[in-house]
């Protein structure tokens, strides 16, 4: 092969990376040996180590990633040139350079007016690295980014949830016990749709590396279904959907457990499961508070303010959330209570974590304070409460 040009287009690389003028980088034409590879993405991305190239390999189904420093990238670019790419495109913002290696090794070398004149900010990029891939093929089966790998008009709140969930995850995570696990087994209850549970499984397998097994529960059968075609067609081997009830699910040995908007009681069937099974962290977000605003009868203080629907709604809210907390601190967790996302987002916003802790507290100094709250507004049973004192 004639590797003049090959060696041109290589020293423009490591030059537009010396001299900080790199934007970012393409290679194509694939004839190496795996079947369902067909691109590769370059482009820099700020790490805790400093600057780094974001390797995207694209397959026809899947998309997998890895950051390399300058060096070694020079050194990756120049043992798959000719051999399994046969063609680069390097964007600058002095100059396009499009490289194409033809049969019998002949080349061409174009250069062209730079397409870019400035560098793309790599805030946006971390952020996108870090916590969910946009080009990831799930996200586009799930119909939330294009084929393009842009994301749709009408799903940017859900994308900005999910962003912010895994954010959330890992953040709540990296502060658990948790923490240096290699090994992880996660429960998502009520996951519908899946969006979040496998932009969870994606961002512990894909992005940090985790040998982890999720496992989504819905017992709607069809989304169970569709879900689990998406799986496979992801390549995403440890993550299964399983159709069926929450209260009904066998958990057994769980790290985290997730119900995330599962209606009503589900949370609370969720909570408890996870109590049950000793997992580590629960991170709920409940949705539909329907058991307690029907038993509430306001208390004579209370009674001109709680008259309006609007307000017994957010305080039979409050009251859930707060007594499910406490239920959780009984347990042996310490809890924290907050808004996951902006209510711009989603109204469904709160979310419970959980994480447990060694040691046990005593129950009796919980029982009187949520008699005591159930007593103040008439409550006569709570899901959790009942579940956990049957
Ligand atoms: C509002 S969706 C939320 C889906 C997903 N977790 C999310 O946040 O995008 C609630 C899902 O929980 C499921 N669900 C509700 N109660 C359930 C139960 N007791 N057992 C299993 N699934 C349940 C529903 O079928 C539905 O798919």
């Amino acid at each position: 092969m004639s590797i003049e040009n090959v060696e041109k287009f290589i020293a423009e690389f490591a030059r537009s990376l010396a001299e900080e003028t790199f934007v970012k980088m393409t290679l194509g034409n694939y004839k190496g040996a795996d079947e369902h590879l067909q691109k590769l993405l370059l482009r820099m991305v700020e790490t805790r180590k400093g600057l780094r190239l974001f390797f995207l390999y694209r397959y026809d189904t899947r998309d997998t990633a890895k950051n390399h420093d300058f060096d070694e990238s020079v050194k990756i670019l120049r043992g798959i040139l000719g051999k399994d790419f046969f063609s680069g495109h390097l964007f600058t913002t002095e100059n396009d350079f499009q490289l194409d290696i033809g049969r019998k090794g002949k080349s061409r070398l174009n250069t062209a007016k730079p397409t870019f004149k400035t560098k793309p900010k790599l805030e946006h990029d971390r952020e996108k690295r870090r916590f969910v891939n946009a080009d990831s093929f799930y996200l586009r089966a799930l119909g939330i980014t294009t084929d393009r790998g842009e994301i749709r008009d009408k799903q940017q709140d859900k994308w900005k949830q999910i962003n912010k969930f895994v954010e959330t995850l890992a953040s709540l995570f990296d502060k658990s016990p948790l923490k240096d696990r290699t090994v992880l087994n996660i429960v998502d209850m009520g996951s519908g749709k899946g969006y979040l549970t496998f932009a969870t499984y994606d961002y512990f397998r894909n992005i940090r590396g985790l040998d982890v097994k999720v496992t989504g529960v819905d017992t709607k059968s069809e989304l169970v279904g569709i879900c689990s075609d998406i799986a496979r067609a992801s390549e995403f081997e440890n993550l299964r959907f399983v159709n069926g009830w929450i209260g009904d699910y066998e958990l057994k040995d769980v790290d985290i457990l997730i119900a995330l908007h599962a209606c009503n009681t589900a949370t609370d069937d969720a909570i408890f499961k996870g109590i049950k099974a000793e997992a580590d962290l629960i991170v709920v977000a409940p949705c539909c508070h329907q058991e307690i605003r029907p038993q509430i009868t306001p208390p004579e203080m209370l009674k001109n303010v709680l008259k309006h629907g609007v307000m017994l709604e957010r305080e039979a809210e409050s009251i859930t959330d707060g007594l499910r907390a406490i239920l959780l601190e009984k347990s042996g967790y310490q809890t924290k209570l907050f808004e996951f996302v902006s209510t711009e987002h989603t109204p469904k916003n709160n979310m419970i974590v959980g994480t447990r802790q060694k040691k046990k507290p005593d129950p009796a100094k919980f029982d009187a304070e949520i008699d005591a709250i159930k007593q103040f507004y008439g409550i006569r049973e709570q899901r959790l409460e009942t579940l956990l004192n049957p």
